[in-house]
């Protein structure tokens, strides 16, 4: 089966090259090999004929994206639409990654598919509008929102946090924004699963199980750090409120997904998110660390 990943230098797109299953014909493309702005990506995507495209490529720069709205709805929205173009023309399966971000979070409770989304910033009103898009082209597109993805490596809040708490004695961390830290291996091996068992269609929701805040996440990532040698002194992490820490994008203060539905149709239920934290940390150790 050929299987096509856009944007597969991000932190998604790495994870699905590395754990594609045997047997699947990987056609791997980062920006500077097919960029999903541009219309000629179409042609070229048909011309390649996968079974399924996975639309991996995002603008994800969610503070950089309020002040550089074109360039987000460009990929978000325009990638999505010629992705789902080509699948269409191709009569092929289309997933395409969503996020948390379309919700608002005053819902206090998670939020399941068919909640109402209300996004808060541009980043998640492009993946919104991204959604829609490919949904109107190709109706039987699988939509996978996820939420805090980190891996081994890329730009994520738990490198962020490994170089700060080298750097400095004391950490200010946001306690009350909730949501679920999600490794992406696991997402990875859901999209693998999703589409191995050609089992899920429309809007579905994947994150690791348990909840966190974005200190809980610091504090568990200090003490897993600690424990694999990867941190040689333990920085004070202390909780903040969000107005202590303003951004350029405002975030929802409650994004946990109802994955429910998910995890049943692919029989696959992931480990609470701070074994999949201890599981990247120790590959990321045993790589030799992430500096
Ligand atoms: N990261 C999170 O916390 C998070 C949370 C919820 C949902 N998601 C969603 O999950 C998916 C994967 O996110 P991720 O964390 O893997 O993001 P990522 O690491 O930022 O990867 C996105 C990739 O897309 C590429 N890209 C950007 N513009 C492109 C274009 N015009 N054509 C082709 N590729 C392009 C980027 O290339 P460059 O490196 O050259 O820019 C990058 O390699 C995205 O849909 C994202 O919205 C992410």
């Amino acid at each position: 089966m050929k299987v096509l990943v856009t944007g597969a230098n991000g932190q998604l797109g790495r994870a699905l090259v590395r754990l594609a299953p045997a047997g699947v014909e990987l056609l791997a493309y980062g920006r500077d090999a097919l960029d999903v702005t541009q219309p000629q990506s179409v042609p070229r995507v048909l011309a390649m004929e996968p079974a399924v495209i996975v639309n991996a490529a995002a603008y994800t720069a969610v503070d950089q994206a309020e002040t550089e709205r074109a360039a987000a709805y460009a990929v978000n929205v325009g990638g999505a639409e010629h992705m789902a173009r080509a699948a269409r023309e191709l009569g092929c399966r289309l997933v395409h990654i969503s996020t948390d971000f379309v919700f608002d979070g005053a819902q206090g409770r998670p939020y399941t598919p068919e909640s109402k989304p209300n996004p808060l910033n541009v980043y998640g009103a492009s993946k919104l509008a991204g959604e829609q898009a490919a949904q109107a082209i190709k109706p039987d597109a699988l939509i996978l929102r996820t939420a805090w993805l980190y891996g081994e490596t890329g730009s994520n809040f738990v490198h962020s946090m490994l170089r700060l708490m080298r750097t400095r004695a004391e950490l200010h961390v946001v306690d009350d924004q909730i949501g679920t830290p999600t490794a992406v291996a696991g997402l990875a091996q859901c999209v693998w699963r999703a589409i191995e068992g050609r089992l899920l269609s429309g809007i579905q929701h994947w994150t690791d199980a348990g909840v966190a805040s974005w200190y809980d996440f610091a504090v568990a990532i200090r003490q897993t750090a600690m424990a694999l040698g990867l941190l040689q002194r333990p920085a004070a992490v202390l909780p903040v409120p969000s107005s202590a820490y303003p951004t350029p994008a405002s975030r929802p203060a409650f994004s946990v997904l109802d994955k429910t539905a998910t995890w049943r149709a692919l029989a696959l239920t992931p480990g609470h998110w701070s074994a999949a934290l201890a599981d990247t940390l120790a590959a990321v150790a045993k790589a030799g660390g992430d500096s």
